[in-house]
């Protein structure tokens, strides 16, 4: 049998929309900031999609671009003022960075208020711990895609693979308190193909092109590749072995059109949440 799609593109329109409604109803505009250090082509790209969107939903957004020369103290200053201005009510400083700014710095001075890509360690904690936060991004559209696909998550056997802190911690801790059952596997996992195959849900987030393989993957199990690779003939493949992967899953998502749409789509949604937990 040949797996389901879950189409990243159509619950990020229909979650854009709801979002717009929600702004349109608002007494206030809620406002975001993306900060931009010098000319990174692929993040040149992702700045203005989420400008884009922002706009598109009735955010009042702008991005800050900044010369690739910056020093951290000026970026630290930039920040402070955007904490400051009642106006903001969404930080995003864009990575990565240039090397003579720390990003580590930078993320800790972000108000956590204010930290809607959910990078801050505050927030961080208050999703380790169960309270109520702003969440990452990605891992928050990959449950608005479970849920959109109305794949039951208490109780399951998921496998999240990657441990970054953006995406592969955030993951598993949402995840858990979905009430699934969670597995984090990584680069050091002795034998990552039996931990795959023994998922239910699968969320592959690594960032190497195709390493998930087609028969790891469990007969009727939910596939959500995070990962997005440009191989050096231009063509874009997920963390997924795609067709193979297909043939065996109940459902799985696409690369490009599955979690990618998602991700501006919660950025929006983090902003409109952390504008109405600040001005109520
Ligand atoms: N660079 C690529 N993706 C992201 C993101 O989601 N947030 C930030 N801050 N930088 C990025």
């Amino acid at each position: 049998m040949s797996a389901s799609i879950i189409d990243g593109k159509a619950v990020a329109a229909a979650l854009r929309g709801r979002i717009a409604e929600r702004v349109a109803a608002l007494p206030f505009t809620p406002g975001l900031r993306v900060v931009r250090v010098g000319e990174d082509p692929a993040s040149g790209v992702y700045v203005r999609n989420k400008d884009r969107a922002a706009q598109q939903a009735g955010l009042d957004s702008a991005t800050i671009q900044l010369p690739a020369e910056t020093s951290e103290a000026a970026l630290l200053g930039l920040v402070r003022q955007l904490n400051d201005d009642p106006a903001v009510d969404g930080i995003l400083v864009q990575l990565p960075l240039p090397p003579q700014v720390d990003p580590a710095k930078v993320l800790a001075a972000i108000n956590p208020a204010k930290d809607v890509d959910g990078f801050h360690a505050v927030n961080a904690g208050l999703l380790a711990s169960g309270q109520k936060g702003l969440v990452p991004c990605t891992p928050k559209g990959v449950m608005h895609l479970l849920k959109a696909a109305q794949v039951t998550v208490a109780g399951a056997r998921a496998v999240v693979v990657g441990r970054s802190n953006i995406v592969g911690k955030p993951m598993a801790a949402l995840l858990l308190a979905a009430d699934a059952t969670v597995t984090v596997a990584h680069s050091r996992t002795r034998d990552l193909a039996s931990e795959c195959r023994r998922a239910e849900i699968l969320v592959a987030a690594v960032g190497r092109p195709e390493m998930v393989r087609g028969d790891w993957i469990a007969e009727d199990a939910v596939v959500i590749d995070v990962g997005i690779n440009r191989l050096p003939n231009g063509g874009l493949v997920g963390d997924v072995e795609f067709a193979p992967a297909r043939e065996r899953a109940a459902a799985i998502t696409p690369v490009p059109g599955g979690v990618g749409p998602m991700t501006i789509a919660c950025l929006l949604e983090n902003t409109v949440e952390a504008a109405i937990a600040r001005r109520g």
